[in-house]
């Protein structure tokens, strides 16, 4: 074990912190979480933990809707910088007009968007719960927002009217249908499984939609030995550690997302030491957006 990770568990250890690491994190930060995982895990375990202090190795909103939960304690992220563009595709206000023009439709808010858009939105949904959560509501006409490709996915598995947003990921949206294809042609033996954020196109060629951490279990439980992987390129080294004995192709070694890559080993160190940098959310804005995040985990929980 290196000094650095040494300091690192000291520090956690002084401090009462757990490290919460999302799964497209670089590799030695995901080697020392105390857990890892997809946006609806980590909420859900930040919910579950005794910290006192909860240091978020994601990105800014995974790390507010931490507060969002748990505004007694201290949480942390190690890069201020570290946000999500399809987060900032659009704003509390745009979404106002948005509902103006249907008054009748629940908004559905990804949970990759501001705490300010949570709550202006009836219930969060992650990638792993969409299609169950529009399905669970009592309406069939339904705004989804940020993300028109999970959208466009969760529209094809429901007969409800989905409207949509102009928003995307710009990491996954670099995934094309023909790496895909040339993926398949050089493994032809390989499974194709693809997150949701994929557009339309990349989806119709998987043999599997998967949030992040549904890709891991999925790893463990299939029968193939050969998966192509369509989403970030920072999972490949948890399926990996996981599955000794698989191979995993990304599908694009281009889809790399700048802003999970600003963390590193000394800003975690830094971030403990110097309890910084803190995130935050005004109460107001806070409980409201508490609403849509409960109102997902108690979905979640019956599920
Ligand atoms: P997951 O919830 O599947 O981990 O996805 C989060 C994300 O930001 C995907 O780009
Ligand atoms: Fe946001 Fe895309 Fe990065 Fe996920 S991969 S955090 S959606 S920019």
């Amino acid at each position: 074990m290196s000094k650095l990770v040494e300091d690192i568990l000291r520090l956690k250890k002084e401090r009462k912190a757990v490290i919460l690491v999302h799964n497209y994190q670089p590799p030695e930060v995901q080697d020392i979480a105390d857990y890892l995982g997809d946006s609806l895990g980590l909420s859900q375990k930040a919910t579950q933990t005794d910290a006192e202090v909860i240091v978020f190795c994601g990105v800014h909103f995974m790390a507010e809707t931490a507060y969002i939960l748990c505004p007694d304690k201290t949480v942390l992220i190690p890069d201020v910088a570290a946000g999500c563009p399809m987060a900032d595709m659009i704003d509390a206000e745009r979404l106002r007009f948005l509902k103006e023009e249907h008054p009748d439709a629940p908004v559905v808010a990804y949970v990759n968007t501001t705490a300010e858009v949570k709550a202006e939105s009836d219930i969060c949904c992650t990638s792993a719960n969409a299609v169950k959560i529009i399905d669970s509501l009592d309406a069939n006409k339904i705004i989804f927002i940020p993300d028109k490709y999970l959208g466009y996915y969760v529209a094809s598995k429901t007969d409800k009217e989905i409207i949509l947003w102009e928003g995307y990921c710009p990491v996954h949206i670099k995934i094309l249908a023909d790496d895909i294809l040339k993926a398949k042609k050089q493994h032809p033996e390989a499974e194709i499984v693809v997150h949701p954020e994929c557009t339309p196109d990349v989806i119709a060629l998987a043999d599997k939609v998967l949030s992040t951490t549904g890709m891991c279990n999925h790893a463990k439980e299939t029968k193939s030995k050969e998966i192509i992987i369509g989403t970030e390129v920072g999972i490949i080294h948890r399926l990996r550690k996981e599955n000794p004995d698989k191979k995993f192709y990304a599908a694009s070694e281009l889809a790399v997302c700048p802003n999970m890559k600003l963390n590193n080993l000394e800003k975690v160190f830094w971030a403990l030491e110097d309890m910084k940098y803190k995130v935050r959310v005004q109460e107001k804005i806070r409980e409201k957006a508490r609403e849509a995040i409960d109102q997902m985990l108690r979905f979640s929980r019956i599920d």
